[in-house]
């Protein structure tokens, strides 16, 4: 059956061990770093105030439960990272493992995850950017700074700087900003400033009577709000990205995916329990920038100006991380001959997939301008869940096929790990609202559309090509 063909493991990890393909430079604490980089953004600094309105003060638990799901999907992750440690994502490792068809609807999934990734974060940018603006009495017009009905009762046209900022750095990425680790590092650090900063602040100005009732809207708010804020853990997966470039990938690679999970679940219970313990939840409606709300609602003006900063630097490395992602991954599935053969073409003078940045860059920033924030985070988290769930099950798969793969990183308790990792997975996808299934449904259907239409056909893998 041409849908179950699959692509050979063994040629992928004897291509790597061979040395071929990117210079090993990194290693397991720039991984940490890395992850860090793409995790940490819209999710903390913009959504946790519609979680907050969800969940009211539970939204610590939330998070919880949304960072034991990713946590569970993560052990799977660190395991194909560690087994097939090529470049690439879960499009490549389900190319290997489940078949064709599989990897399709896993790279199709994934545009919802980094190409709409792009467009939410660009939103979030812009609102903390506008924040900023105002602090020096800057203000755009109105018209030009949401997406139509993002603001009820307020006519909008489109969010500029969201798509502008899109603009800009897919400008950069055309132009082959190689992703340089030390640059990362350094606003990455910014970035976790930032965040310590709020939390060394705002800790002081906590009022535990804000945490009573401490859930207003019952285990449901709690569950849904989950399935919001599970937004603010996605990236960690983009660690897998860099593993060709990496020292000693079998070890690494597992600590790099789990430590900066653990370390940004960490900072988000953190943030969530000051955050509302600051404001009460109620004030957090219709506001695009709470964590610096939260800060300015105690008197520390100041202070709320350093977050807006970081914060925009903070979300600037997670556009760029998402956008050189998308493009990568658009960039396999061409080269594998499913998409058009123009999406992995490179350009002659700046030796990027100049075409394939550009098409990202155009689109996305596009759907950012016209997009509400709220209906593109349930999109993303829809296609992230849907594509997790499908991962987890491909790591029992795989272990049935080939048993005798070495594996630098074996996800524990198996099977029930993954089992669980895929059920909770499921379960946070129920959450969604049923606009989000029915976008998410259509979206599917397109996909096999074209796979049975265009790709089968064209596959590298179809006899004659
Ligand atoms: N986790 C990333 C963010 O919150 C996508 O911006």
């Amino acid at each position: 059956m041409s849908i179950f063909r699959t692509k050979d493991i063994d040629a992928m990890i004897g291509a790597h061990a061979a040395g071929e393909g990117l210079k090993k430079v990194l290693g397991a604490m720039d991984l940490v770093l890395l992850g860090i980089g793409a995790i940490i953004g819209t999710g903390i600094f913009v959504l946790t105030g519609t979680g907050a309105l969800t969940a009211g003060p539970s939204l610590v638990l939330s998070f919880l439960l949304a960072g034991l799901a990713c946590g569970f999907a993560a052990l799977c992750y660190a395991e194909f990272a560690s087994t097939i440690p090529v470049s690439g994502s879960i499009y490549t490792y389900a190319y290997s493992t489940l078949g064709e068809l599989v990897a399709w609807i896993i790279g199709w999934d994934l545009i919802l995850e980094y190409g709409l990734a792009t467009s939410a974060v660009s939103v979030g940018w812009s609102g903390y950017c506008q924040s900023l603006l105002a602090g020096f009495g800057i203000k755009l017009p109105q018209i030009l700074t949401a997406a139509p009905g993002a603001i009820p009762g307020v006519t909008t046209i489109a969010n500029l700087p969201a798509a502008l900022i899109m603009l800009a750095i897919t400008f950069i990425l055309s132009r082959g900003m190689r992703e340089s680790a030390k640059l990362n590092n350094v606003m990455v650090a910014i970035k976790l400033s930032v965040v310590i900063l709020f939390i060394a602040v705002g800790v002081w100005h906590v009022k535990p009577e804000n945490w009573q009732p401490f859930m207003p809207f019952g285990t449901s708010g709690m569950m849904n709000a989950a399935a919001i804020v599970f937004f603010a853990f996605i990236g960690f997966d983009a660690v897998t990205s860099a593993a060709e470039e990496v020292k000693n990938p079998k070890r690494d690679l597992p600590i790099g995916i789990i430590g900066s999970l653990a370390a940004c679940t960490v900072l988000y219970v953190i943030v969530s329990l000051i955050m509302t313990g600051i404001v009460p939840f109620q004030k957090f409606a219709g506001v695009d920038h709470p964590v610096s709300l939260a800060l300015q609602y105690a008197g520390q003006n100041w202070v709320a100006g350093f977050i807006d900063l970081g914060a925009i630097i903070g979300m600037t490395t997670v556009i760029l991380v998402m956008a050189y992602g998308q493009s990568r991954i658009l960039f396999a599935m061409s080269r594998d001959g499913l998409l058009p053969k123009k999406l992995s073409s490179i350009h002659p003078r700046y030796d990027t997939p100049y075409f394939t940045t550009w098409t990202v860059g155009v689109v996305f920033s596009t759907i950012a301008a016209l997009v509400p924030l709220n209906v593109l985070a349930e999109l993303i988290n829809i296609g992230t869940l849907a594509a997790f769930t499908l991962i987890s099950i491909a790591v029992l798969i795989l272990r049935k096929t080939r048993p005798d793969l070495p594996r630098g990183f074996r996800c524990p308790g198996a099977p029930v790990v993954p089992v669980l990792s895929a059920g909770m997975c499921l379960f946070l996808m129920l959450f969604l609202q049923a606009f989000t299934w029915l976008a998410f449904l259509i979206w599917m259907a397109a996909g096999l559309l074209v796979y049975f239409g265009y790709a089968r056909r064209n596959s590298n893998l179809h006899p004659g090509n």
